[in-house]
């Protein structure tokens, strides 16, 4: 988000205007930690992962009078336009600042996710995909060499877009997703059959789904109904850092600094989104209401691929 951030800031001063920083989100708006930023204040973070302005879950932004707080400081300091990086629950706050208080706000979607309506690709997502296959690729040396059966949860929420991307990419012969869920039975099966053909090691990916940590579930699903012993490695949060790939760099800058633009010519209440690489606007109220689909595609290539 680094890199919108800097795009953010680096065009609104382009173009005459002061920027104020809202530190931890719409936590951070009600407590007011806010502070002018300068061109040199975005200087060198292009390359780093996470959020200068930090960032965090807000539940009290979910009841009106904690949103009209919010809205009488960004009156008070004068703000004319709001721009939200996040996903679908930053954009629910920021859709109800501009409804409920007339805060001119523009969105640009930040989640490793990639679940957010309306865009291709979110930022972080580019990201959080190299970092996993990169993990991936150094187990499948461990899981061959032992001639070993590995379990590699990510992250995704109750999305399966980094689930089938690294599945895809990292050769996996399973890939377990929220939105298409897989009788255990035929992959028991088929892993039985791979290790009576010799092939003792195989590599499955599965999203977190609601419960992070239910690959150890999957493990004792295959130690009870195959005698098979697999091993489990959770990524988790070691795919919401790093250094950004140069994809979500080049995605990010885009968006920020469409961001500003759309502001200027008084497109509000709008997110910046990506189709076919063309930046587009889209409503926040269908954003906040929709959800990136999981097409079947890449879970069927994969597993034509992985025999
Ligand atoms: O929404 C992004 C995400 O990384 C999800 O993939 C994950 O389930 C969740 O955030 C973890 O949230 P937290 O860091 O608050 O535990």
């Amino acid at each position: 988000m680094n890199a919108a951030i800097r795009a953010v800031v680096r065009t609104a001063i382009s173009k005459g205007h002061q920027v104020l920083g809202i530190y931890g989100g719409y936590s951070g708006m009600l407590e007011q930690r806010a502070e002018e930023l300068f061109l040199r204040s975005v200087a060198n973070i292009i390359q780093r992962g996470g959020t200068v302005l930090k960032t965090g879950r807000c539940a009290e932004f979910m009841h009106a009078e904690y949103r009209t707080k919010a809205a009488a400081f960004l009156k008070s300091q004068n703000v004319t336009g709001l721009v939200c990086i996040g996903g679908d629950g930053s954009f629910r706050g920021a859709t109800a600042l501009y409804k409920e208080h007339g805060i001119p706000t523009v969105g640009v979607p930040g989640t490793i996710d990639n679940d957010v309506f309306g865009t291709d690709l979110t930022i972080g997502f580019d990201t959080a995909i190299n970092t996993a296959v990169d993990a991936i690729d150094r187990i499948r040396d461990t899981a061959t060499s032992h001639e070993r059966v590995f379990i590699v949860e990510v992250m995704g929420r109750n999305s399966g877009h980094i689930a089938v991307n690294v599945g895809l990419a990292g050769g996996a012969e399973e890939i377990f997703t929220p939105e298409f869920p897989m009788a255990l039975d035929k992959v028991v099966e088929k892993l039985k059959n791979s290790q009576s053909r010799g092939k003792k090691t195989s590599i499955i990916i599965t999203a977190e789904g609601q419960k992070p940590g239910r690959a150890y579930d999957l493990a004792e699903q295959l130690r009870k109904r195959a005698g098979i012993e697999a091993k489990v490695c959770i990524l988790g949060h070691t795919l919401r850092g790093g250094t950004p790939t140069v994809g979500d760099r080049v995605l990010a800058s885009r968006m920020g600094s469409a961001a500003v633009e759309c502001l200027q010519l008084g497109h509000h209440g709008v997110m910046i989104g990506v189709m076919k690489n063309q930046l587009i606007r889209v409503p926040l109220e269908q954003v906040a209401a929709g959800q990136n689909q999981l097409s079947k595609e890449y879970l069927e290539l994969a597993s034509i691929l992985a025999n």
